[in-house]
């Protein structure tokens, strides 16, 4: 009788543990981290700048855009005179590029061009 009693109550610990919800709540590396981690590391001009560019500045900046002031930067040669200019317009609070009538460049795009010139521009 003894024995039953406490094999019962082992199996009722059992039921209980599996119904207490403690194993609901689970973590994962997309959900803290977003599922983009940005990689800034070995950027190529030709695989990864120039297409951000293409993307997001040459509607504007390259040769008869009709945008008066756009300096054309669709190559690395016209490119690398800029690279300052670029590095302080990304980030301008008061005059950003691209304008803030233009689809804006995610952070993401913009640190691997950032990444890039700090990494001495390399015409890869
Ligand atoms: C909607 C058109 C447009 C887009 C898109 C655009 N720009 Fe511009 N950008 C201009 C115009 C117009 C000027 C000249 C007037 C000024 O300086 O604000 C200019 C000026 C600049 C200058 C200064 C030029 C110089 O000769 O020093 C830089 C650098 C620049 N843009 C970088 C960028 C970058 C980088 C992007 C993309 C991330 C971009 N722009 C997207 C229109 C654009």
């Amino acid at each position: 009788m003894k024995k039953t009693i406490f094999s019962f109550g082992v199996l009722a610990c059992l039921i209980l543990s599996f119904c207490i919800p403690s194993g609901c709540f689970y973590d994962n590396e997309e959900d803290l981290y977003g599922t983009d981690t940005c990689d800034t590391t070995s950027l190529s001009y030709k695989t990864d700048i120039s297409p951000i560019l293409n993307n997001y500045c040459y509607t504007c900046h390259v040769a008869n855009s009709g945008q008066a002031g756009a300096t054309e930067f669709d190559s690395y040669s016209k490119l690398s005179p800029l690279l300052a200019n670029v590095v302080i317009r990304l980030d301008d609070p008061f005059s950003p590029m691209p304008p803030t009538t233009s689809p804006s460049i995610p952070d993401c795009e913009k640190s691997k061009i950032k990444a890039w010139i700090n990494a001495g521009a390399p015409d890869n």
